[in-house]
């Protein structure tokens, strides 16, 4: 059983699809077992972005990611990763495959609808970022 984050971006937090989102998750088998709502800081977002310091568009996407609240989850499963990443579809909209939340949620590469972690080491970091071990509810029975 694997963890990993997804957050609802400020976008689709806007369009109020928080639910249609988490639809996506609990239908395809991963269970959600921590969550908050949170208006990130610009310096929580530029420490959860660290590793796109030097990109050009790293400036875009704090002011974006600081638009407005989130949602901010931690998703558990068999391959929770690979699974979440699946769901979501390809960063670009534009380039993602029917039935993802990119292709039915986002507009742009930018406003991209929401955040997954790309591999089992880098979830564990970003879930001790926003959460404490004692904030999360483990479902396994
Ligand atoms: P995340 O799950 O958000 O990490 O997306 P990703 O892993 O699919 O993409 P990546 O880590 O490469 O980029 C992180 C985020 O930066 C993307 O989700 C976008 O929101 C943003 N981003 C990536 N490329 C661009 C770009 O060309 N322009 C702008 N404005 N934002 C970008
Ligand atoms: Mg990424």
């Amino acid at each position: 059983i694997e963890r990993t984050i997804s957050i609802v971006k400020p976008d689709a937090v806007g369009k109020n699809v928080i639910g249609k989102i988490y639809d996506r998750f609990e239908s395809n088998g991963l269970k959600i077992v921590a969550a908050k709502m949170k208006h990130l800081s610009r310096r929580e977002a530029e420490g959860f972005y660290a590793v796109h310091k030097e990109r050009p568009f790293f400036g875009e996407l704090v002011d974006f990611m600081i638009s407005g609240p989130v949602m901010i989850q931690v998703l558990e499963g068999e391959n929770a990763v690979a699974k979440n990443r699946e769901i979501m579809g390809a960063t670009n909209p534009a380039n993602a495959d029917e039935g993802t939340i990119r292709k039915d949620f986002a507009d742009s590469v930018g406003e991209n609808a929401v955040h997954g972690s790309d591999s089992a080491e880098n979830a564990a970091i970003e879930i001790a970022y926003f959460f404490a071990e004692t904030e999360i509810c483990p479902r396994t029975r």
